[in-house]
């Protein structure tokens, strides 16, 4: 979407519609109050009322509730609700008249967000109709503002078309989003940045490697594993920043197969992979000033005759033992291998996305991801750029009784707690055993990534965690 800033008046502004918000017990601007159709226009939050001045025609007022509570999130939200209005109006373009407020940057950031995610749609399955080829889309937004917000806006512009690149990831069903398109994906983003770079392996050189994790995981399936390295540099001697993200393409959950009810949705398993991919390429685009090694692990989670089975045990890429108990515990499998790996590679601190636990749904639903780390530092820094950016985290503890439902009977480790005790929290105890010292906090965004339903993140895949580590890494920033 182009997105733009502009000083002109409510009167003048050049799109097929304008936007402004109206917050609850104030008045529309005085150029608007005799419109036809003004006095439907309400404050209350979500609430859309289209009036017709004669200059422009159309003014779409939207409800912002009350005055204390205008944030950048409710902007979000109100801004989606917009966006879908012009799809039913088949506007092409809209202009938003910024409303007052203390922090105009966040406000800004609230529109651009909540329009691009709001007017996403994932179609490019369907078959076009005469009336679908002839309907506009959505694709100019202006901000009627002072030219401060430019940079503001660009920024949020750049997060939100990657978090929807995100999405269309997580959306594509397994046949096609295989680990090699996971991979196809990562070399376009290399190849369009000169401070990234990319390294892909496959079956063999991961069993070469000895990531026992994610050659077990892999062993069932037919489609190639990928072991998915980028590596972005742009902080000098400083420090560098690990991303690994799950990249499961489809989890039938092997031997230990899951029921088929619903399983369709397991082709975003995958969830976290994309949105490390997609935050590295809004990283590199922001150019913000910092090292990253981002490491994903991909492959598919199939039942055969030469999957893993129960009992099996495996040797991660750090030598430590585990009994597969549960093949469909796999995530942690994979994830062990590359969080050590990324530590290997030179990450200082590492963050792992990934949709790993059925529990964290039970837990927290869609509202927050889970959090669990070893620093409080890096878990308060992820803390703040969930409140920033509205994908929200809460941290869950670690302690050493769960570490221990982690233990091995003839193994180090089990890959699957006893009684499914503390499920999100086990799974990450788990982790834990390979990621030393290092200051790491793990994302579990099973419940967030699809099926979120708020206005800007839709019914499915949400994207979720590519503003949320694009945030994190500009606090990282030099
Ligand atoms: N991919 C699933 C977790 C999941 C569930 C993601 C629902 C999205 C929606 C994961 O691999 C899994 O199967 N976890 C098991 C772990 C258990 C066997 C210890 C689970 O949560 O049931
Ligand atoms: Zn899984
Ligand atoms: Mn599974």
């Amino acid at each position: 979407m182009k997105v733009s800033v502009s000083q002109n008046e409510l009167a003048t502004a050049d799109a097929d519609f304008v936007a402004i918000g109206l917050c609850e017990g104030e008045e529309l601007p005085a150029e608007l109050a005799s419109a036809r159709g003004a006095a439907d226009a309400k404050g209350s939050f979500k609430k859309l009322a289209m009036i017709h001045p004669e200059q422009p025609v159309r003014v779409l007022v939207a409800g912002l509730g009350k005055r204390e509570d205008l944030d950048a999130e409710r902007l979000r939200v109100a801004a989606a609700l917009v966006a879908k209005e012009a799809g039913k109006l088949s506007a092409g373009s809209l202009a938003w008249a910024l409303p007052e407020g203390d922090d105009a940057d966040a406000l800004a950031e609230g529109i651009v967000t909540g329009t691009i995610l709001g007017a996403y749609r994932f179609d490019r399955f369907k078959s076009k109709d005469a009336e679908d080829a002839e309907s506009a889309s959505l694709d100019s937004l202006t901000l009627l503002g002072p030219e401060s917000i430019s940079a503001a806006s660009e920024a949020a512009r750049v997060c939100a078309e990657a978090q929807n690149r995100a999405r269309d990831l997580q959306s594509l069903p397994s046949n096609v989003a295989t680990p090699s398109y996971l991979a196809d994906r990562a070399e376009e983003i290399a190849a369009a940045h000169d401070l990234l770079s990319v390294e892909l392996f496959g079956r063999e050189e991961i069993a070469a490697k000895e990531m026992g994790g994610l050659v077990a995981v892999s062993q069932g399936g037919a489609e190639d594993p990928r072991l998915i390295v980028l590596r972005y540099e742009n902080g000098g001697s400083g420090e560098t920043l690990g991303l690994v993200g799950k990249g499961v393409t489809f989890d039938t959950g092997g031997i230990s197969l899951k029921p088929s009810a619903g399983m369709q949705e397991m082709k975003m398993d995958m969830s976290g992979a994309a949105a490390v991919l997609e935050t590295v390429g809004a990283i590199a685009e922001l150019g913000l000033k910092l090292n990253l090694v981002a490491v994903v692990p991909s492959t598919e989670n199939m039942p055969s005759g030469t999957a893993i089975k129960p009992g099996d045990i495996i040797t991660q890429y750090t030598g430590k033992t585990v009994e597969v108990n549960n093949t469909d515990a796999e995530g942690r499998l994979i994830l062990a291998d590359a969080l050590a790996y990324a530590i290997e590679q030179g990450a200082d601190r590492v963050v792992d996305i990934a949709t790993l636990t059925g529990a964290v749904m039970i837990a927290l639903g869609s509202t927050y991801a889970a959090v669990i780390s070893n620093d409080d530092d890096l878990a308060g820094q992820v803390e703040a750029a969930g409140q920033e950016t509205g994908e929200l985290v809460w941290r869950l503890p670690l302690h050493a009784e769960y570490k221990a439902l982690m233990k091995g009977t003839v193994a180090d480790l089990t890959n699957a707690a006893p009684k499914r005790k503390a499920g999100t929290i086990s799974a990450a105890g788990f982790l834990e055993e390979f990621v030393g010292d290092t200051p790491w906090a793990h994302l579990d965004i099973a419940g967030t990534a699809w099926d979120v339903g708020r206005e800007y993140t839709g019914s499915d895949a949400s994207g979720y965690g590519v503003r949320l580590l694009t945030g994190l890494a500009r606090a990282l920033a030099g």
